[in-house]
């Protein structure tokens, strides 16, 4: 009497177990296909797909006998060598762990052969240009952005961390790099995390987007495009997550668009106690101890970025 109770309460709970198991596999394998968006068609993957490109200057072996902890990839356009140099004089400077790369096009209105020689003998100087051919306008950062995922994810897949940063973007690297020792070395981003966010429906607005591109009446949440960072794995994924996202001409929601592809939340990044957000994405007057405490402030001409550095390096140690 005793065993046959025994011997169904087993029976009762191998069964509940199976049963339990297969619904909750079958339950994943559905919520996955429901959440993953078609494909693009051919001709809409064409236009951010990589192989659509070439590169005109590359730099493909930067990484090969090494494993950068931190990797900034700058969108420039190709006439703005005050901007990368005043990078390569401050945050952007080869420290031990890190590794700067500019990424940049083919001049707006026409190619010019002088202009292109410059950049080219820029690039023998400094190995840091990497130059796709595509027409370098404010439309096209979106495809910039994918390009330089792509490029991360081929040429530098052991990095650990990568930054994508505009060039007038004071970054305290100290700070930065402080932080991200703790940070978690997968399916990571972080920045000035934006929520709220929805399409402007007014043609002259400069963020316009029309219905017919984006249908949707608000975005996912994203990181705000002048500087945010990622795990180094995050690069390989949200390029292949493009396969499902059309094109926008708003880099940085779109990249948001990829992690929502992906199921990745972008995390929020604040000091204690005040929950001061430290992607400032305003430009602010320069104050050492107030730069000190947070990791990127926006809006510097490349001389005020070199003069700002100057004190900076020197003296944020002592706030
Ligand atoms: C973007 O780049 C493509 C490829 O070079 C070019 O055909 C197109 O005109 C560019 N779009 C804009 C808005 O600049």
């Amino acid at each position: 009497m005793r065993r046959t109770f025994c011997w169904r309460l087993v029976k009762f709970l191998v069964a509940s177990a199976v049963l339990v198991l297969s619904a909750h596999l079958l339950l994943s394998s559905v919520s996955k296909h429901t959440e993953l968006p078609p494909t693009l068609s051919a001709g809409e993957y064409r236009l951010i797909s990589p192989d659509t490109y070439h590169y005109l200057l590359n730099q493909p072996a930067v990484c090969q006998d090494r494993s950068p902890f931190l990797v900034f990839l700058v969108p420039v356009g190709p006439q703005e060598a005050a901007a990368r140099e005043a990078v390569r004089g401050t945050w952007g400077g080869s420290g031990p762990g890190s590794l700067t790369l500019f990424f940049t096009g083919l001049p707006e209105g026409g190619r010019g052969a002088a202009a292109q020689k410059e950049l080219e003998e820029e690039s023998r100087q400094h190995a840091d240009i990497i130059q796709i051919n595509f027409v370098d306008s404010y439309h096209n950062l979106t495809i910039k952005t994918v390009l330089m995922m792509k490029w991360l994810a081929t040429h530098c897949p052991h990095a650990s961390y990568a930054m994508k940063v505009d060039a007038d973007i004071f970054v305290n690297v100290f700070q930065l790099l402080g932080r991200l020792r703790g940070s978690p070395r997968q399916g990571f981003i972080t920045g000035s995390v934006i929520r709220d966010g929805r399409p402007r429906r007014d043609p002259s607005s400069k963020w316009y987007l029309s219905e017919e591109l984006y249908p949707e009446d608000s975005f996912p949440p994203y990181v705000s495009g002048a500087g945010y960072v990622f795990s180094a794995d995050m690069a390989a994924r949200i390029s292949w997550a493009s396969r499902f996202v059309r094109l926008i001409p708003l880099e940085d929601v779109y990249v948001g668009l990829c992690l929502r592809v992906l199921g990745v939340r972008p995390v929020y990044s604040y000091s204690l106690p005040s929950f001061r957000n430290l992607f400032e994405i305003r430009s602010l007057q320069y104050d050492r101890c107030i730069f000190s405490r947070l990791v990127i402030i926006n809006g510097f001409k490349p001389s005020e970025l070199l003069q700002a550095w100057h004190d900076f390096s020197k003296g944020h140690g002592s706030c």
